[in-house]
């Protein structure tokens, strides 16, 4: 990128957009100016970006004239809206949500899997699921020395995955809780402080979630492998930032541990954590926060021929999104 760019972030107030405020200023990215957007109810808020207070303005059809690139962050239904009317103004969408993520004529950019992808834009680019995206920084240079062919797993995910909301109620819930306390579920259908829930996004009549077929679809798509298959469980855990991920893939060569150590210790983004004798292996915790994501526990697959069995752990508001959305900017 040459030059300063005019910015809008759509949905600047969410547990994404203010992550995205940060990494902007944090990369230094060349933002001439920065225009703040959100809904009605948010409107006059300021924010804090490089030193100075940002008014936030709610989003309607004139938000995106004279915009350059525009981050939307903000849900579906607002992307479906206004992401045209962002390109039409004349800017570039890089949007989070799943409105278009398996649209044909949009690419779908994980930086360290298909750059060249963002090259076919026409206008809008999407940025993969949290889990998806962390689950594929180990698996997509496994499969270049492996070859894929499926996966088994199950995901850890935080409640900041959701949104700002769900991180305030699983904190009134921990606190209630600790008091001997009641507090009602509002955004989740059951408690989730204390509780673990085998429901991430809507269920399909297949019986899978939405979000459980992300890995196969989204993988599919990023990979360039439409042979490949993912059976996942989505789960909801009480942490508040940063997701993990237990994997079996199978491959269709010989895996070596040797082989899969060098390459996952050499991908990019990526840290191998992986000294079980010493306590050593990724946690949300200790991932929060952090560019890189982590993978560990590595072992042959005990059911599977060809199988490696995994644990990846990222910071899903990070890699998982505003990260990611700022490393497809940059790759513009
Ligand atoms: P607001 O804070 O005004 O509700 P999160 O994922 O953390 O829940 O954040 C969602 C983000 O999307 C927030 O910034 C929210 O603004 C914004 N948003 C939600 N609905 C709309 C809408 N209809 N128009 C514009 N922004 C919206």
């Amino acid at each position: 990128m040459a030059g300063k760019y005019h910015v809008a972030i759509v949905g600047a107030t969410g547990a994404v957009g203010l992550e995205l405020l940060r990494v902007l200023e944090q990369r230094d990215f060349p933002a001439s100016d920065l225009r703040l957007l959100a809904s009605p109810r948010s409107a006059g808020k300021r924010l804090r970006f490089r030193g100075g207070d940002h008014e936030v303005s709610r989003l309607d059809e004139d938000s995106f004239r004279g915009i350059d690139l525009a981050f939307f962050s903000a849900g579906s239904e607002t992307a479906k809206k206004f992401a045209p009317l962002a390109c039409r103004a004349g800017a570039v969408v890089i949007d989070n949500s799943s409105a278009f993520r398996m649209e044909p004529e949009v690419p779908l950019v994980l930086p360290e899997v298909n750059p060249g992808d963002v090259k076919a834009h026409r206008g809008i680019i999407a940025n993969p699921n949290c889990t998806t995206a962390i689950a594929l920084m180990a698996l997509f240079p496994l499969h270049r020395a492996f070859s894929l062919r499926r996966v088994f797993g199950a995901s850890y995910q935080a409640v900041s995955g959701t949104g700002a909301r769900a991180i305030d109620e699983l904190r009134r819930q921990v606190e209630a809780s600790v008091r001997g306390a009641d507090a009602s579920p509002e955004v989740y259908p059951h408690p989730i402080a204390f509780n673990v829930l085998p429901h991430v996004d809507r269920f399909l009549e297949s019986g899978y979630t939405g979000e459980e077929m992300k890995l196969q679809n989204e993988g599919r798509k990023m990979m360039h492998l439409p042979e490949f298959r993912a059976s996942v469980t989505c789960v909801r855990v009480p942490v508040y930032r940063a997701h993990s991920v237990a994997l079996s893939a199978e491959f269709e060569r010989p895996v070596s541990l040797e082989k899969a150590r060098d390459v996952l210790a050499k991908a990019p983004g990526l840290d191998l954590i992986d000294e079980p004798r010493l306590n050593r292996y990724p946690t949300p915790l200790e991932v929060a926060g952090k560019d890189n994501c982590q993978v560990g526990r590595l072992r042959l697959d005990a059911a599977l021929d060809n199988g490696l069995a995994l644990w990846v752990a990222g910071d899903q508001l990070l890699k998982g999104a505003a990260l990611n959305a700022v490393q497809i900017a940059e790759l513009l």
